[in-house]
């Protein structure tokens, strides 16, 4: 199992987001990529809460794991009289920082249940640095074990193209990534025609970080705008759709990246598969249906404006939902660590998840 936060293992999991120092937490500053390599280093949960409010950090998984370190950072800080009631409070501040992805609520309960474990603060200390880099760990084997179940599902024996949305890569992740890992993967088998990868807008996840992340490491991409999706279905030549999620409820529906319901629907149009590949940090089995998932929206800006230049008038009203739900009747596959559901129901889901 490589250790996700040394840098010579890097080159293997594909880019990564994040790197921990026990004292301070370094994220790669996702906003600035393509152009810029920017490091932003971190000492307080509230740095933390604040990079993935604004986009430092983003992904489900990475918000999760950077989350689990930020807990870590609270303690390795803390004040000896007013420790417990500092680390209570980073726990919150986390928790306020995005409404939609699971993974952040999941680890933030996890870390908090370790610290109830704590009698003392160099306890705590050692204790909720070691469960984040275990949770930031397991992340990794997960994305490299789903690598296996999807390629296993897809049973294919010769090349072919996917399409994929937003980014779902080691930039995403704790490394290698949930569908990309899966594309990753195809490309190392040699089973891989092409990527189709839509730009995703507002914030341009596709082609400012999955086209990075592919051309760096040598897998034929090919970026397309979002309305362009159909055409290239129409076209005949990909299989599979190949996604991730931020939350999959009790029935299998599926919230993911704005345009992701869309893909969907496209997909049963042109009978090309739809997969959703996603570790079970992503399943909310407390939640019986994708209507009751909390969607994100933020502010109109990052419709009306790309880098500050307007594109539309100031005044315009804006809709901007971050995710959409996927019902689980268009999805073909979920897959997790823990194997694949299949034509995901609430029964396929309680046979994983119970
Ligand atoms: O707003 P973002 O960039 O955090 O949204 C990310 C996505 O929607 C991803 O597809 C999802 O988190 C899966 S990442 C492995």
């Amino acid at each position: 199992m490589p250790e996700p936060t040394h840098s010579s293992d890097q080159r293997a999991i594909g880019t990564v987001a994040m790197r921990w120092h026990d004292s301070s937490l370094e994220l790669l500053d996702q906003r600035l990529l393509p152009t810029e390599e920017h490091w932003i280093t971190l000492e307080g949960a509230s740095g933390v809460a604040q990079c993935i409010r604004d986009m430092v950090v983003r992904g489900a998984p990475a918000i999760g794991i950077s989350a689990a370190y930020g807990v870590a950072l609270a303690a390795r800080h803390a004040g000896a009289g007013e420790w417990k009631a500092e680390i209570r409070h980073a726990i919150s501040e986390l928790a306020a920082s995005r409404p939609t992805a699971v993974n952040l609520f999941w680890a933030l309960q996890i870390m908090e249940k370790e610290f109830h474990g704590c009698q003392t603060l160099d306890e705590a200390i050692t204790r909720l640095a070691a469960k984040a880099v275990q949770i930031h760990r397991e992340d990794l084997s997960a994305n490299l074990a789903m690598a296996d179940y999807a390629l296993e599902f897809m049973a294919a024996d010769t090349p072919f193209s996917v399409l994929t949305h937003c980014n779902t890569g080691a930039l995403a992740t704790g490394g290698y990534g949930t569908a990309l890992g899966v594309i990753r993967r195809l490309h190392e088998k040699q089973l891989l025609k092409q990527v189709y990868a839509d730009e995703t807008r507002p914030w341009l996840q596709g082609s400012r970080l999955t086209a990075w992340e592919l051309a760096r490491d040598g897998i034929p991409v090919t970026l397309n705008a979002d309305g362009a999706a159909a055409a290239i279905l129409a076209r005949g030549e990909v299989k599979w759709i190949v996604v991730g999620a931020d939350r999959i409820t009790a029935n299998g529906d599926v919230a993911n990246k704005i345009g992701t319901y869309s893909l969907a629907v496209l997909a049963r149009y042109h009978r090309v598969g739809f997969m959703v590949v996603a570790p079970s940090s992503t399943v909310d089995m407390s939640l019986a249906s994708g209507k009751d998932i909390p969607i994100e929206e933020r502010e109109g800006t990052e419709v009306r404006q790309i880098k500050g230049i307007p594109i539309a008038p100031d005044s315009v009203d804006v809709f901007n939902p971050v995710f959409d739900v996927t019902p689980a009747s268009l999805i073909d596959a979920i897959v997790t660590e823990r194997g694949v559901v299949h034509n995901p129901d609430i029964t396929g889901m309680r046979v994983l998840f119970g």
